[in-house]
């Protein structure tokens, strides 16, 4: 089974860092964004296909360097041009065999992608879209399902009177390859705005799941992501290997070291991630903020509601705050 990860566009809203390294790979938690999809993937699904038309090479490249270490097979579909979401699906057409699955590749969930297989193979339809529930409903994509989980009404982002549902579409779906004959070829198409409110009588189902989804898409969001997710694994401290902590360090869970990382008498968290040779040296205070590797922050310095690009170094007593920072 073939699985089709959307990872197109340029990470924006989390610019600097991803001035460095696309999105897809950015890392959460420590691991690249995509790999927390990737590793949920049951076995049936043998083949990835990334649907991406930036930084193609640097995807590549890390894809290349673990790929022996994956059991599944990853393929890279560039677009010329942006397709959008319906477009980058028809885009990889020649690359599907079957049903097959596919997330947004800015959202991570709780979902487990074998149950809303099995869901959507019980139910027979065109797809299965995986449904969550929020109180504000107006920047995604909404659904209206019935008793038996047939989906009747799709809306992408209603305005605050046209809110019909708090359910909505989570970003992953299974598709049946008769959702091709929907999708006109060698344009940008929605598959939100222009698929999915059109074929509601082909047979779509709603598979709502509990437990947590998170989008990652700003500093605000990649940091709240990275705690409800710590929350979620009931993370506390996560120690590293190789890891040189000064006896008197404050942690205040959660907090996720990486290897080779050197502390000195800091506190450190809640809800702080750090990266591999990472040095926090006395009297700093780090909170609510991702570290990537390398970085560097000296004495006496505060770093909150922040993130931090590889390699990035930060002077004596210096307050970074609500920032993203790059070398
Ligand atoms: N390859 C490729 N090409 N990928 C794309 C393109 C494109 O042209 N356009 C968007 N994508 C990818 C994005 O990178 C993202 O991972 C995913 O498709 C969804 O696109 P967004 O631009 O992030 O859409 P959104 O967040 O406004 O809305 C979508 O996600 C919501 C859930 O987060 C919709 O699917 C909503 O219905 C949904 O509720
Ligand atoms: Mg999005």
């Amino acid at each position: 089974m073939e699985c089709i990860i959307l990872a197109g566009g340029f990470g924006t809203r989390l610019r600097p860092v991803t001035n460095q390294i696309p999105k897809p790979i950015l890392p959460l938690l420590n691991q690249p964004m995509i790999m927390h999809i990737i590793e949920k993937l049951p076995d049936i699904v043998d083949t990835v296909v990334l649907a991406v038309n930036y930084k193609k090479e640097m995807l590549e490249d890390y894809f290349r360097g673990i790929q022996e270490d994956l059991d599944k097979e990853i393929i890279l579909v560039e677009e010329e041009e942006p397709l959008g979401t319906g477009g980058a699906i028809r885009n990889c057409k020649s690359r599907i065999t079957d049903s097959f699955i596919v997330f947004n590749g800015d959202v991570i969930h709780s979902l487990d992608p074998a149950e809303i297989i099995a869901f959507h193979n019980e139910k027979g339809g065109i797809g299965t879209l995986a449904v969550w529930e929020v109180k504000d409903p107006t920047r995604f994509g909404i659904i209206g399902y019935d008793g038996n989980q047939r989906i009747t009404r799709f809306l992408e982002k209603p305005t605050p009177e046209e809110v019909f549902s708090n359910s909505i579409n989570a970003g992953t779906y299974v598709l049946e390859p008769e959702i091709f004959d929907h999708i006109e070829p060698g344009r940008k198409v929605s598959i939100e705005r222009e698929v999915y409110p059109f074929i509601t009588d082909s047979g779509l189902y709603a598979f709502p799941f509990q437990g947590y989804w998170v989008d990652a898409g700003t500093r605000e969001d990649f940091l709240s992501a990275s705690s409800t997710i710590m929350n979620y694994r009931k993370i506390e401290v996560v120690q590293g290997e190789g890891n040189i902590i000064h006896p008197d360090v404050k942690m205040v869970p959660p907090v996720i070291l990486g290897n080779g990382c050197s502390i000195s008498n800091a506190v450190i968290g809640p809800n702080v991630v750090l990266g591999d040779g990472t040095r926090i040296d006395k009297d700093v205070r780090i909170e609510n903020s991702t570290l990537m590797e390398n970085v560097l922050v000296r004495k006496g310095a505060v770093i909150q509601d922040s993130i931090l690009g590889k390699g990035v170094d930060i002077p004596k007593k210096r307050v970074v705050e609500e920032s993203i920072l790059d070398v």
